[in-house]
């Protein structure tokens, strides 16, 4: 067991200004408000700018979390991005991040993919670096231009997905109990080809003909991965609260990854935890993937639903299929 605690000093977090509605996705596609809000319960989303990248959204997000937690750039000595998207596929997203904040040069910077789990895996890697003494102040981003990937004309993916950032800056706390009390991590490797982008990797680079296919965005097996989802985000949050020692009915806010309004209801089910428990901002903005958790996460901390002393529930889930959970005391 580690000897000192991490805690949350600050989070922020940024959605690019425009917004698209169901209405207008449908001029685009076939599909209707109704079924994307039956299904989904997603009602708009936000798109960054063409010549916005992630590291322009994860800034802004950046900024206020360092400034919530009354510290600046110069303060930090390790930033861990979460992120499908990166702004190229090398160098590392982090780097772009460092730079734009003027993060010191001593500082380690790079990039975490655990896909929609992205940001709970990122928590847990920088609390551990913590914990080990090595590190100071952490900053975690998670941040996704996930419409730069989203196949527009597919109508069963492109009507779910969101860009967006949000960040937590962690440092070592002093109070035995509180802060970030434990995390169960996983991974269903066998769900690879579930929720992916096939080509453009090292498997199968892309080529004139995989971009006209449009093979080098998400490609998702919806149903199946909407029972995985709840399974393993139900699995992630009973071993969590079983470890502890914890009811369900202690905690006072689950932050489940925003994916569908539907996967949160069920997992509410399964705990027997009623959904006022549960924050929801998935009709405001869809699956914005490892940003969603820490956007939500600032939004209860900043509309009051988080308080001293209240237990909060990180849950996620995503490509790989990995999942996650995080247990935080405040
Ligand atoms: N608009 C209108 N119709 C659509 C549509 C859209 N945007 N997308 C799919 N459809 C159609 C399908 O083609 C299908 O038509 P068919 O019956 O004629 O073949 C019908 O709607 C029903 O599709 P189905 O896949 O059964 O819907 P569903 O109830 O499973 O809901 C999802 C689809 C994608 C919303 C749901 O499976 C889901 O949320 N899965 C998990 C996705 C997720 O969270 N991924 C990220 C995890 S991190």
């Amino acid at each position: 067991m580690p000897t000192r605690s991490t805690v949350i000093l600050g989070t922020g977090s940024y959605a690019p200004a425009r917004v698209l509605t169901n209405a207008e996705l449908s001029t685009m596609v076939d599909t209707s408000d109704e079924w994307i809000r039956t299904r989904s319960g997603i009602r708009e989303r936000r798109i960054a700018a063409p010549d916005e990248a992630s590291s322009d959204l994860g800034v802004p997000a950046a900024r206020r979390a360092l400034e919530d937690a009354g510290l600046t750039p110069a303060d930090i000595d390790l930033l861990i991005v979460a992120t499908v998207t990166p702004d190229t596929p090398m160098p590392a997203c982090a780097c772009y991040i460092q730079h734009k904040l003027g993060i010191p040069t001593h500082a380690a910077c790079f990039d975490l993919n655990a896909a929609c789990s992205g940001f709970v895996y990122a928590l847990d890697t920088a609390c551990a670096m913590l914990e080990s003494g090595r590190y100071r102040k952490a900053l975690v981003i998670g941040v996704e231009k996930l419409s730069s990937i989203v196949d527009w004309q597919d109508r069963t993916t492109c009507v779910l997905f969101g860009d967006g950032a949000g960040a937590a800056v962690i440092g070592l706390g002093e109070t035995p109990g509180v802060g970030l009390l434990g995390t169960r991590l996983g991974s269903f490797g066998e769900g690879t080809d579930l929720l992916c982008i096939p080509r453009g990797g090292s498997r199968a680079p892309s080529t004139a003909e995989s971009i006209a296919a449009r093979d080098h965005c998400i490609r998702m097996k919806g149903k199946e991965v909407f029972k995985l989802a709840v399974r393993c985000m139900d699995e992630a949050a009973r071993d969590i609260l079983e470890q502890h020692g914890i009811r369900a009915d202690q905690i006072s806010l689950v932050i489940p990854h925003q994916a569908n309004l539907r996967i949160i209801e069920a997992i509410s089910s399964y705990l027997e935890l009623p959904m006022e428990r549960f924050f929801v901002n998935v009709d405001r903005y869809g699956n914005t993937s490892a940003a969603s958790i820490p956007l939500a996460l600032d939004e209860a901390r900043r509309t009051g639903r988080i308080k001293p002393g209240d237990l909060t529930l990180l849950v996620a889930f995503g490509a790989g299929l990995t999942y996650g959970s995080a247990l935080i005391r405040w």
